[in-house]
């Protein structure tokens, strides 16, 4: 593991880091999967995570097994029906749910000047920031339909480092989701996860919950 010091940049998921939307989307996934006939397990919840809008229906299709049941224009209107009953339940959100202890590491980060990009695979993630009031951290968006490849390619967190203008050796990315953390660990960065071992197998640093998230805690987890 390269040391402390060599760190200069942090790239964050969203859903699940930043905020509970990994919720919100499991129960708009959920629906869809119940309306298509996919029977909902806890590995397709899992599996889920991370993965871009469109591979995530498949995913969902292939699951049932009914992917030939729908055209191309069918499976982009099932995307948009999820969409709109995520977007309905991103609308309630406000500052209260950013996750516990994201907010203050945010500031210990700007304070001790480390550069911060985003790197969610999700096209929704400007109206969440703006919902918890976090626009101002992130004026490094690495914006998903650029990509040739989702999680778990390590394309985004590539990207997330060179729009820092940083090597992917002095940069940590946090995730909730094992394609995530294969994402970052491909790219040559340091994994933050967030969550049980369980999941999270190749996480380099692994945390519980979003409170252990401190400048400190990484210190000590890579000296
Ligand atoms: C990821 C979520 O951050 O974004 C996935 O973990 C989601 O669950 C993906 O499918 C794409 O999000 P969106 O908002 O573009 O549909
Ligand atoms: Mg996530």
């Amino acid at each position: 593991m390269v040391k402390f010091s060599d760190i200069k940049g942090f790239i964050f998921d969203l859903d699940g880091v930043i905020t509970d939307t990994s919720v919100y989307h499991t129960e708009a996934w959920h629906q869809l999967a119940d309306k298509v006939g996919t029977p909902w397990t806890q590995d397709l919840e899992d599996g889920l995570k991370g993965i871009s809008r469109m591979d995530s229906l498949n995913m969902i299709l292939d699951a049932g097994g009914v992917s030939n049941n729908y055209t191309e224009e069918e499976k982009v209107s099932l995307a948009n029906e999820k969409n709109d009953r995520y977007l309905s339940l991103v609308n309630k959100m406000t500052p209260d749910n950013i996750l516990p202890g994201i907010k203050e590491f945010l500031d210990s980060l700007v304070s001790n000047g480390y550069s911060i990009s985003l790197a969610s695979a999700s096209k929704n993630s400007p109206t969440v920031l703006s919902k918890l009031g976090l626009t101002k951290y992130f004026s490094n968006v690495v914006d998903p339909a650029s990509l040739t490849n989702g999680k778990p390619d390590p394309e985004i967190y590539q990207k997330g480092a060179q729009i820092l203008d940083l090597k992917p050796e002095q940069c940590i990315g946090i995730e909730d989701a094992e394609s995530g953390i294969e994402s970052i660990n491909g790219a040559g960065e340091t994994s933050v996860g967030i969550g049980s071992r369980d999941t999270l197998k190749d996480a380099d640093i692994l945390f519980a919950t979003t409170k252990d998230l401190t400048l400190d805690n990484i210190k000590k987890a890579m000296n």
